[in-house]
């Protein structure tokens, strides 16, 4: 019988056996998956665990401030926050294609962690055994569509399975990869994380980065924060948020449509609204989101963010389109 108390006895004591008295990193995203995981680990083995949340300017607004607040401030966890917002750009500039985005974001991803895992050391002082783990937040859909389930086709490389480097220094500790969304959520509530975060709608770990077509840069991120916080903002505001799976907003950056604002003539580029409901992101519907909100978000964006002068809405499913564009 599934229930979440008997996931996480089995759990604290798969982790303890893994682990031992050895060093733990966990990569924290303020994201539900990342969250529980750590979560978890903390309820395994304690302090032997420290967090770090990358900052890699692939964020939405607000999001970094959001793991202080929220995580770290009910569970007490140590946390390292970890600014390689530079480091991502310069990795990522002229690249176009998905899945070498994705993949250069996983293991970019881990380069930090193993920087942060020499500077948990060194904070240790002589008592700084070397950290030999790292805990992911994956769940068994991201190995699925990442080629790692039987018989499956990699869809794409989700950065924290099928983006990682071949020469990686961590075992990994992933408590949640027989895990589904919804279990997942509900191991959380039985550990105490905290409601926010347990029902935040799912965001996935490369960020804006995969929801840029094109190349990567700090204009374009800046052009897609702003329109993406207007969406979010809205649909909270219409109440919508526990309605929808989640709403990625994406930035067609290499396509501009001609416009007229004012007396002008605008040559600007497109989001795409893409509002999904799903249970288990495997497969997803296309929301039929009420109109008047539809009206709102695309007004709001075309006035307040000059670069972007079309607002297009998403209509496919999951088969054939997947949530995000890349
Ligand atoms: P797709 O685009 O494959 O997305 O239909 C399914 C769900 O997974 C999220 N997603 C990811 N999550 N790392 C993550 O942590 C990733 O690399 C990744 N790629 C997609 C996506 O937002 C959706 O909820």
């Amino acid at each position: 019988d599934w229930n979440p108390g008997n996931v996480i006895a089995e759990q604290v004591e798969r982790i303890r056996a893994q682990v031992g008295d050895a060093r733990v990193i966990c990569g924290l995203s303020g994201g539900v998956d990342s969250s529980v995981a750590a979560a978890l680990v903390q309820r395994a083995v304690g302090d032997q665990l420290t967090c770090v949340f990358v900052d890699h300017g692939l964020l939405r607004s607000g999001e970094a401030e959001q793991v202080e607040k929220d995580f770290v401030a009910s569970t007490g966890v140590r946390l390292k926050v970890v600014d390689a917002r530079d480091r991502f750009l310069r990795a990522l500039a002229g690249h176009t294609d998905p899945e070498t985005k994705r993949k250069i974001i996983g293991r970019e991803f881990i380069r930090v962690f193993e920087d942060a895992a020499r500077e948990v050391v060194a904070e240790a002082g002589e008592h700084g055994d070397e950290v030999k783990f790292l805990v992911q937040g994956t769940l068994y859909p991201d190995v699925v569509e990442s080629g790692g389930g039987e018989g499956a086709a990699n869809i794409k490389s989700h950065h924290n399975v099928g983006g990682l480097p071949d020469d990686l220094q961590f075992a990994l500790v992933e408590p949640l990869r027989t895990l589904f969304k919804d279990e997942v959520r509900a191991v959380g509530l039985e550990l105490g994380v905290p409601e926010v975060i347990v029902w935040r709608q799912p965001f996935p770990g490369p960020g804006l980065g995969i929801r840029i077509i094109g190349e990567v840069t700090a204009e374009r991120l800046d052009v897609l924060r702003a329109a993406d916080a207007i969406a979010r903002e809205e649909l909270t505001k219409a109440g919508l948020d526990r309605d929808i799976w989640q709403c990625p907003v994406v930035l067609l950056a290499d396509v501009r449509s001609v416009g007229v604002q004012g007396d002008g003539r605008t040559y600007g580029h497109p989001v795409v609204l893409r509002p999904v409901s799903s249970e288990d992101a495997m497969t997803a519907d296309w929301t039929r989101l009420p109109y008047d909100v539809l009206a709102t978000i695309s007004t709001r964006i075309t006035n307040e963010v000059p670069e972007v002068n079309r607002v297009v809405l998403d209509v496919t499913s999951k088969p054939p389109g997947t949530i995000e564009w890349e």
